[in-house]
């Protein structure tokens, strides 16, 4: 096995309880969307992705395989690839098959577990490739890691994970990995679209009842690892469409009004109270121009699938 297991930290316990603890304290009650991705979250997300109604994945891959050669051509040799938020790697593949004589994959995720299968695989199937498995959030945990200086950086940031993030979360992390990444580096940006409601909602809020799974998933996180004593049967999965802000919110409803314990700390919801848990924004051109102009970066280019439901860019550190 060719993969370097150089950081293995785990602070993260007291960040979700914290996190946690805070957002439930809240009015409007929020958790980030991070700690949606347990072992197990991260396993229905997979599901997720397979789904008819979530066009997401679907059609980011297709895309990524038509433009893989013509980004790779501008890119050029010895790449070290840089994966934020990797998961299954699969589409760091697509790229890592179209680079010229690739050096190096960097992938950062914040389910460990979850990230070393995948990577054991990654690894047998490009053996010249050092494969570097990184367990941490992606905005800080960062910077803990040097790279090789001798390759060519490529950030690579897909399925729209930039769509979790607030406009000042996007900032610091264009701005950090411009940093992290140096004045040469390209980075390959995955983001969504805006789109009608009657295509966003159902991709959100599954006929199968997938997407509810996962949200539901954090209650019983809650239970599982802070000491929660969350009847997640008195919740429901809600998926709705903010239009003035151009994103599907997720919402954890209460069914009635009901007081639970976390880490000893008692909360109360009253019936049709939610805990808001992801924002997954759709964007337009404009708003990614100004965003990646902004902090540091310039497009090179912006491809979008035929219906113009995805966008896959180029960016190069601005100098
Ligand atoms: C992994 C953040 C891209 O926002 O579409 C899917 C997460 N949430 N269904 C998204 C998600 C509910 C997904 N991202």
């Amino acid at each position: 096995m060719n993969f370097i297991n150089d950081q293995h930290t785990n602070t993260y316990p007291q960040a979700f309880l914290s996190d946690v603890l805070t957002g439930l304290s809240k009015p409007n009650r929020y958790i980030p969307p991070c700690w949606l991705y347990d072992t197990v979250g991260s396993k229905i997300f997979e599901k997720i992705t397979d789904l008819p109604e979530y066009y997401v994945t679907r059609t980011e891959v297709k895309l990524l395989h038509e433009i893989a050669l013509s980004f790779s051509q501008i890119i050029g040799p010895n790449a070290s690839l840089v994966e934020y938020g990797a998961g299954a790697a699969i589409k760091a593949r697509i790229f890592l098959n179209a680079l010229i004589d690739p050096a190096e994959y960097v992938a950062i995720d914040i389910s460990f577990d979850h990230l070393e299968q995948s990577l054991t695989e990654l690894a047998l199937d490009h053996p010249d490739l050092r494969v570097r498995p990184l367990a941490g959030d992606f905005i800080s945990g960062v910077m803990a890691t040097s790279l090789d200086s001798e390759t060519q950086r490529v950030g690579f940031f897909p399925g729209s994970t930039i769509g979790n993030l607030s406009n000042d979360e996007i900032s610091t992390f264009l701005r950090s990995s411009r940093d992290y990444l140096g004045d040469d580096a390209y980075f390959i940006l995955g983001a969504d679209l805006r789109k009608s409601s009657d295509i966003l909602i159902p991709a959100y809020d599954d006929a199968q009842g997938v997407t509810a799974d996962f949200n539901i998933n954090l209650l019983k996180r809650i239970n599982r690892e802070l000491d929660g004593t969350i009847d997640s049967s008195q919740f429901s999965h809600k998926a709705v469409w903010n239009d003035e802000l151009s994103r599907i919110e997720m919402h954890l409803e209460s069914l009635e009004e009901q007081t639970f314990e976390v880490a000893g700390q008692s909360f109360t919801m009253s019936k049709g109270d939610t805990i808001h848990t992801e924002n997954s924004r759709k964007f337009q051109r404009p708003e990614l121009d100004k965003l990646i102009q902004e902090n540091g970066w310039k497009m090179v280019r912006y491809e979008t699938d035929k219906d113009a439901y995805f966008s896959v860019m180029l960016l190069k550190a601005h100098q």
